[in-house]
């Protein structure tokens, strides 16, 4: 926990994770320029969000990769070792696992994620669909150490990491996640990780500036967030959604912007902002093969297969684990 974080536990009685929120929150408005992180996001609001934008007509990511893993499904069955376990890192909806699991003679499947709530009922759901497969949920930070369950202590292990949220990383956190993953994974591994490639300027602006407004709704959630669970008075009207393409960074930034100069309370602090100012909520990075291969390679991992669709919007890859 940060400075402000402890002390903010105890003025306010927050729980641990409202405490770290906090203090994180504290910690970023007070950066120069403004930031939050993209990780709070995804409350129950932000969540439901995220589904909305994943079937949006802009945004490619979701569908394409969907695609690969059906249309190159025999290819991927074909690499993975029998009775794997199947350990995939956050939990999201169940729509891609679902394909491996069909395509795949898999021996389990252990889903990890923060949100305990989150993974009972995606097991639940998966069990009454595979009744005769092992599911072993893992409550825990995925971008952290964490131990895998005895039970699947002797099958080969496969990681799974869809969705491109690699992209949501700094190049050196994508890094740290990819080590820690083959640490947690062990010798002779497989990692399945889905990645955004890089493509034409205007579809990728069009993805983070859809026509419905989704995008603006799920960046601008951040704020009345805040304003929920830590009593911020944001005046949500005064900020504007932002995407933009950092050719130079091969990045998608997202970004709030204030439409006028104002002061926003959060427990205790002021905050100013000049009209124009931004608060930095995203980044969304995005590969080429090569760039992607050469992270994977010095992050412990050897690139053994990719996969694209036929417009070279997205990849899937396949990493055994180096020695
Ligand atoms: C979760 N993540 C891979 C999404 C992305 O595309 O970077 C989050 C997102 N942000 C805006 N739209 C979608």
């Amino acid at each position: 926990m940060n400075v402000h974080a402890t002390a903010l536990a105890k003025a306010h009685q927050f729980d641990e994770q409202t405490s770290a929120f906090a203090g994180d929150v504290l910690d970023d408005l007070s950066q120069h320029p403004k930031r939050l992180s993209p990780k709070y996001f995804y409350d129950a609001a932000g969540s439901e969000l995220f589904e909305q934008i994943t079937r949006l007509p802009e945004y490619y990511p979701t569908r394409t990769e969907l695609s690969i893993l059906r249309d190159r499904g025999s290819a991927i069955s074909a690499i993975l070792p029998e009775g794997a376990a199947l350990v995939e890192f956050g939990a999201g909806a169940t729509t891609k696992v679902r394909l491996l699991l069909e395509q795949c003679a898999l021996g389990a499947y252990v889903p990890v994620d923060i949100s305990g709530d989150f993974l009972k009922a995606q097991a639940d759901a998966l069990r009454r669909d595979f009744p005769a497969l092992a599911i072993y949920p893992v409550t825990a930070d995925f971008t952290a150490p964490f131990a895998l369950p005895d039970a699947i202590a002797r099958m080969p292990k496969v990681g799974f990491f869809p969705g491109s949220t690699l992209g949501n990383f700094e190049p050196h956190e994508a890094c740290s996640f990819l080590r820690s993953a083959r640490d947690i994974l062990g010798q002779d591994a497989l990692m399945l990780i889905g990645v955004d490639l890089e493509k034409d300027e205007r579809a990728l602006y069009e993805a983070y500036n859809d026509k419905a407004g989704v995008t603006a709704r799920f960046n601008l959630n951040v704020l009345h967030r805040i304003n929920r669970e830590l009593g911020g008075n944001f005046d949500i009207s005064a900020f504007t959604h932002r995407a933009i393409y950092n050719r130079d960074r091969h990045r998608i930034e997202m970004h709030l912007i204030s439409r006028k100069a104002q002061t926003v309370r959060l427990l205790g602090q002021n905050f100013s902002f000049r009209a124009g100012e931004t608060i930095h909520t995203e980044n969304s990075y995005k590969y080429s093969l090569e760039r992607f291969a050469a992270l994977a390679r010095g992050s412990g991992w050897t690139p053994r297969e990719s996969w694209t669709d036929g417009a070279g919007m997205f990849s899937v890859h396949a990493l055994a684990a180096s020695d």
